[in-house]
């Protein structure tokens, strides 16, 4: 391998190195924590470190497919500097120009101060970098468009109707603005960083970290270094480092791989790269499994989903992980790969433990299978949360249903988070329900099942009897919301 030992980005215009032999900073550095070693960059702030606030909120440009700019609103304090290579920056101080020696705010910086839509102030960079990219993305966006590029970024004091009239106010004229007028430039310099592929070694005394640009660089970095972390979008591997003060000591980068973020159809399945982002899977499956963008709708916030990942969902084999119940009621499987091979395993064979998952140190997860669902199965996923936006699960679920002709159950899975320290199938209630008729009295039968089933624990989010009704009451729900439509 070739590789490289510096990062390079765009930021305030220019073409910016940092090369980490020479630097004060160690590799995984958060954008956050660099930008405020600023003096000229002090607007973004930290609110909370994990992603929950969005005080730290700055977007980031980056080259499409076609080589044009897509814009997206990311929380800095989860975002590591290796991250940006080859992007452009852009905080709160690039959005104001000074225009015949005077300042000018931007459309959504002006729109904001109009309708009075900041008081303490401290949420408002954030804010308005979330709007910024709503502006870039959206020409007159609906209501719901706003509010979910605001669900990452919590205000204490204004209230949001003054911030959302700024925001269908300034979305008015197809995104243009001076980044307009400057894209060609910033195009041709983030082509200039892009024209070299080498794959990139971060070799500081603290830290090595690596950023493969293709997965076969990945793959040999992973063989090379079995026991480096690897990481996708690090939502929940940068808590590590932001809560806990760890130091991680080898990190493999697959943040800058184009082919793990495929995304592609055939006539039985679909197949998503392990490192397609949620936001782009979410607006991929919209039609074709809308229990999946259900999910995705509510899953963490536009500035995680932005990063975060598929694969890092399944590699974290969390037992709230939002996608699985989903993958388990899919017969999904996982793909990994080595130097040499490739393998594919049952969904439900490799989560084997409280984040444990069935990957040898030399594999990689690149994708996720999931076959496409016959017209007689139904398949519905459920988050029980204590909000309904930016919060994780107390309890999830999903079901397959297949009845007979004779409305008996024929096949049902029955997944859940929350109830175990893994995702898990309800077997014993699955159990009693083959072969019964499909009605309320049998699906009440089967809730007193799922109710001794399990034995999940309490904790701050819930008591262990409430995680044992919830669960079967999502089961009342799943029959219920499907009498409705068979009466439809
Ligand atoms: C504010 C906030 C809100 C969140 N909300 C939700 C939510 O609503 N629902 C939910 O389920 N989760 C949520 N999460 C958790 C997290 O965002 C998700 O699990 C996300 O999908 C992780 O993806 P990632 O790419 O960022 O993972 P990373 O942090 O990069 O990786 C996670 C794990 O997967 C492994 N991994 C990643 N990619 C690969 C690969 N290609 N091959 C092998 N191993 C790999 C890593 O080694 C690590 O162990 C939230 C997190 C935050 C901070
Ligand atoms: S500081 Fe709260 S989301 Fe980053
Ligand atoms: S203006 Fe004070 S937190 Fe939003």
């Amino acid at each position: 391998m070739n590789n490289s030992d510096k990062i390079c980005f765009v930021f305030d215009n220019q073409l910016t190195e940092i090369d980490f032999t020479k630097s004060e900073f160690r590799p995984s550095t958060t954008l956050l924590n660099y930008l405020r070693s600023l003096p000229t960059h002090k607007g973004v702030k930290e609110g909370c470190a994990e992603g929950d606030c969005g005080a730290c909120t700055v977007v980031i440009a980056e080259l499409n497919q076609q080589n044009q700019l897509e814009y997206k609103a990311l929380d800095s304090c989860l975002v590591f500097l290796p991250m940006i290579h080859g992007k452009q920056i852009i905080t709160i101080e690039n959005l104001e120009q000074i225009v015949n020696k005077e300042l000018k705010l931007h459309p959504v910086q002006q729109l904001m101060v109009e309708n009075n839509g900041s008081q303490c102030g401290y949420c408002t960079p954030g804010i308005v970098m979330s709007l910024f990219a709503l502006f870039k993305n959206h020409h007159q966006p609906e209501k719901e468009v706003i509010e979910d590029a605001l669900t990452g970024n919590l205000c204490r004091c204004t209230g949001y109707k003054p911030i959302i009239e700024a925001a269908e106010k300034s979305c008015c004229n197809h995104g243009n603005d001076h980044f307009t007028e400057k894209q060609y430039e910033i195009i041709e310099m983030l082509l200039s960083i892009n024209e070299n592929k080498k794959s990139i070694s971060l070799l500081h005394k603290e830290q090595e970290y690596f950023l493969p640009l293709n997965l076969k660089d990945a793959l040999e970095f992973k063989k090379l270094y079995p026991n480096a972390v690897v990481i996708s979008g690090a939502t929940d591997t940068a808590l590590r480092q932001t809560k806990k003060g760890e130091i991680i000591p080898q990190l493999i980068d697959l943040s800058q791989i184009e082919e793990l973020k495929h995304f592609t159809k055939n006539n039985n399945s679909i197949e998503i790269g392990a490192g397609l982002t949620l936001e782009k899977a979410k607006n991929e499956v919209e039609n074709i499994f809308p229990a999946l963008f259900d999910i995705l709708k509510v899953f963490g916030s536009l500035q995680i989903r932005n990063i975060a990942t598929i694969g890092g969902n399944i590699g974290s084999a969390s037992p709230i992980g939002d996608t699985l119940t989903f993958l388990f009621a899919c017969k999904a499987f996982v793909k990994l790969q080595n130097l040499t091979s490739v393998r594919k395993v049952a969904i439900e064979d490799f989560i084997i433990g409280y984040r444990k998952t069935d990957t040898n140190a030399d594999e990689l997860i690149t994708a996720v299978e999931i076959p496409l669902i016959p017209e007689n199965v139904i398949i519905k996923s459920y988050k029980v949360s204590n909000r309904k936006d930016l919060d994780i699960s107390t309890v999830s679920a999903s079901f397959r249903l297949q009845l007979s002709n004779k409305n008996s159950v024929e096949e049902i899975i029955i997944a859940f988070g929350g109830m175990a320290a893994y995702t898990i199938r309800a077997s014993k209630t699955v159990t009693y329900l083959i072969d019964k008729t499909w009605n309320r009295n049998t699906v009440e039968e089967a809730m007193e099942v799922l109710k001794t089933e399990f034995s999940p624990i309490s904790d701050a989010r819930a008591e262990k009897d409430y995680r044992a009704m919830a669960a079967a009451n999502l089961l009342l729900k799943f029959w219920s919301e499907i009498s409705l439509n068979q009466k439809d």
